[in-house]
């Protein structure tokens, strides 16, 4: 049995007021329980009061201390909004409302199994009041119909998106991850976690990690084609575009070597002698061309991006780490990494749809994402995956403090959200408003604490689940180390004798 919370004192349509008994304890958001007669209602608080049955007058004289009156009631007065109806088994919509007296009662672990929360990447568990009961998830269906997080700065994001790529890792090869790390923490987690990726017991076989600093992240020039310049500069216009195709149609693979170095030989009327262009297209293309940074674009065929790719396929989550490049840069990594890997997986479903079939379904997590998915930017390889990568099963993860800033259309597409603290109304505002069964929770959102998340995950869970998102250090300690089966190495005795011996046969092989 339950605790019983209170009584139903008025109904009207989908909304019960109840009076809450005098030792219970709620919070905003909080899902209650309403049973009424073979049926059991679900609801959120959304309000409350505390009156006494006291007229105003006499209530002001009490407060003064004039008069005492006596005796009167005090009383909570409490209400939800029904979001679910459970009958004969069945849980839907609600068909009807509660009655009258109706008994109201706090949610139990029973309750969590009925709202059916427990999706296979697991982030964390349903709250309900102090009490934190069963596990909340989303389904890996989820991650094709696009993710978003949301909340201010310190509200608990990257520990969330830490834990759905823990999540996707723990399902390879059915699920992979591609996360472009804006700040360099996820690797380490940094003084903030002080774990990160590199502590997941699969690190070693089922993540990549990819960074400016080891040099690993360099795109060669050569794998440039003309049509990856639009994911290279976002301001490039038709004309400069339809030049370069003509420059490449001209040159071949090593076209942008070679008509930089005519540029620098000979300026643009070299250009001019190669293909005929309006020189202030050739200027503008030619600036963008000769300031792409070298030691990120040098002049090979190379791309690291190919390798990502490759183990993107075999269910190797990738973590590219783009700190200490310039925002600019970043944008280019990002978007060009995006998009070759997006268009692998469109091109196999073309072409080779079997071979599509074995692919991970891919959850690309974008910090940041306000930058890339602003309305007055034009569409980006980003707003493309959004709104249009689904059937490809190519998902993206917005994650973003400035929610209110991401185009609406692509908010739209985002079907699972993960919303924590937000206090600028703006945001609150925007959130709201555009987020179904949400309209109620505007109060809700500034209150919530470090970790506390509201889950939507449609078509499955379409109502706001409290949520306290595991925190990814407690996760580790849950996870057991991974035996590789690896022989033991040799002690330094045995290896010692061995390079000796290798170092002796050397210098016989050197006499003779
Ligand atoms: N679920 C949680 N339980 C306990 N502590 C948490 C939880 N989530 C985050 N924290 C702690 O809160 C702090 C901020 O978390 P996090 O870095 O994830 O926030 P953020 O929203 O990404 O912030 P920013 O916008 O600055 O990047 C960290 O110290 C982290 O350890
Ligand atoms: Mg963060």
């Amino acid at each position: 049995m339950s605790n019983h919370l209170g009584s139903i004192c008025d109904v009207k349509g989908d909304k019960i007021s109840f009076f809450m008994k005098k030792d219970a304890n709620l919070s905003f958001g909080q899902i209650v329980r309403v049973d009424s007669g073979g049926r059991s209602f679900y609801a959120r608080v959304v309000n409350a009061q505390s009156k006494s049955t006291l007229e105003t007058g006499e209530q002001l004289r009490e407060a003064e201390g004039k008069e005492t009156f006596g005796p009167y009631s005090c009383y909570k007065n409490i209400e939800a909004i029904l979001f679910l109806e459970k009958r004969a088994g069945k849980v839907r919509s609600p068909t009807f409302n509660p009655n009258y007296m109706d008994k109201v009662f706090q949610t139990t672990q029973e309750d969590s199994a009925v709202l059916k929360l427990g999706g296979e990447l697991q982030i964390g568990n349903f709250r309900s009041g102090e009490s934190m009961l069963g596990n909340v998830g989303i389904d890996s269906d989820a991650i094709p119909r696009m993710l978003g997080m949301f909340g201010m700065t310190g509200s608990g994001k990257t520990n969330t998106e830490l834990i759905v790529n823990a999540q996707l890792i723990d399902h390879s090869p059915q699920t992979a991850g591609l996360i472009f790390d804006f700040a360099g923490q996820l690797l380490e987690g940094k003084e903030l976690f002080n774990v990160g990726l590199r502590d997941h017991p699969l690190f070693h076989s089922k993540v990549c990690f990819y960074s400016t600093k080891a040099g690993k992240m360099r795109v060669g020039l050569r794998t440039l084609r003309p049509e990856k310049l639009r994911n290279l500069f976002s301001d490039i216009t038709d004309p400069q575009y339809r030049l370069a195709q003509k420059i490449y149609g001209q040159l071949g693979e090593e076209w942008i070597e070679k008509v930089c170095e005519v540029w620098e030989r000979n300026g643009p009327a070299g250009v001019t002698k190669l293909v005929s262009a309006h020189k202030g297209t050739i200027n503008a293309l030619m600036q963008k061309l000769t300031h792409l940074n070298p030691a990120l674009f040098p002049p090979s065929p190379y791309s690291f991006i190919d390798d990502v790719i490759e183990n993107i396929s075999q269910g190797v989550t990738c973590l590219v780490d783009i700190s200490g490049i310039t925002a600019e840069e970043q944008h280019r990594i990002v978007c060009l990494t995006a998009s070759g890997v997006a268009n692998h997986y469109k091109r196999e479903w073309e072409r080779n749809y079997e071979r599509w079939q074995l692919l991970p379904t891919l959850l690309i997590t974008l910090e940041e994402a306000h930058e890339f998915l602003d309305p007055a930017r034009e569409r980006t390889i980003f707003s493309s995956i959004a709104l249009t990568y689904r059937k490809y099963r190519v998902g993206l993860n917005a994650v973003t403090p400035r929610p209110s800033r991401i185009n609406p259309d692509v908010f739209a597409e985002l079907w699972t959200k993960v919303i924590m603290k937000t206090e600028l109304k703006a945001d609150r505002d925007y959130l709201t408003k555009n987020t179904p069964y949400l309209e109620y929770s505007d109060t809700e959102l500034k209150m919530l604490d470090i970790g506390e998340a509201l889950l939507i995950s449609e078509p499955k869970i379409r109502f706001a689940v409290p949520v306290k998102v595991v925190h990814y250090a407690d996760y580790l300690k849950t996870r057991e180390k991974v035996d590789y089966r690896l022989p033991p190495s040799k002690t330094f005795e045995v290896m010692g004798k061995k390079l000796k011996q290798l170092q002796n046969a050397g210098k016989s092989l050197g006499n003779s």
